[in-house]
C-alpha cells in the first residue's frame, strides 16, 4: 500500500529508529563495554531529539484512533512499549548489555508493527483532521542534525 504523505514524517523517524535498533543489536553482540555505552548514549540522544516527541504524537493521535476502532490490545501494547523504552533509555543505571539487546528487539518490532499494522489502519480510518495533524508532526531530522553539529 502506498504510504500517505501525511505519515511521511513519522515514517522517516521510523527509518532512523530501525538503524538505531540495528546498531544497538550489534553493540550488544560484541559485548564491548565501550560500544554498549555508546549505543545507549546514541539512544538517549535520539530520545531527546525526536523519539520523545514521536511517542507523544503517536499517543495523542494514533493510539486514540486505535482505541476508537476497538483495537485496545494493540493500543495498550504500543503504549506499554513506549513507557518501557523511555524508562530504560532514561536511566543510565539500567544500561546493561542484556537490556540493550532486549531494547533493540523491542524497538525493531515496535516500528514494524506500526508500519505494517497501525499505519494502514490510520490511512483507512483516520479523519482528514487527524491526517493533517500527523502531517504537522515536526520532522526532527534536520533540527537534530543542526543541534548536534553545533555541540
Ligand atoms: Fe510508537
Ligand atoms: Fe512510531
Amino acid at each position: 500500500m502506498k504510504r500517505y504523505e501525511e505519515l511521511a514524517p513519522l515514517s522517516r523517524e521510523h527509518n532512523r529508529a530501525l538503524l538505531l535498533a540495528r546498531n544497538a543489536r550489534r553493540a550488544a553482540g560484541t559485548g564491548d563495554p565501550r560500544r554498549i555505552r555508546e549505543a545507549w548514549e546514541a539512544l538517549a540522544c535520539a530520545f531527546r531529539d525526536e523519539m520523545r516527541a514521536h511517542f507523544a504524537t503517536e499517543e495523542r493521535l494514533v493510539l486514540t484512533l486505535l482505541t476508537e476502532l476497538g483495537e485496545h490490545d494493540l493500543a495498550e501494547r504500543l503504549w506499554r512499549e513506549h513507557r518501557a523504552m523511555a524508562r530504560n533509555i532514561g536511566d543510565p543505571a539500567l544500561w546493561t548489555r542484556d537490556r540493550l539487546a532486549v531494547l533493540a528487539d523491542v524497538l525493531h518490532e515496535h516500528v514494524r508493527v506500526e508500519e505494517r499494522r497501525v499505519f494502514p489502519l490510520v490511512q483507512r480510518h483516520g479523519s482528514p483532521a487527524l491526517l493533517a495533524a500527523l502531517a504537522d508532526h515536526p520532522d526532527a531530522g534536520d533540527a537534530a542534525t543542526e543541534r548536534r553539529s553545533a555541540d
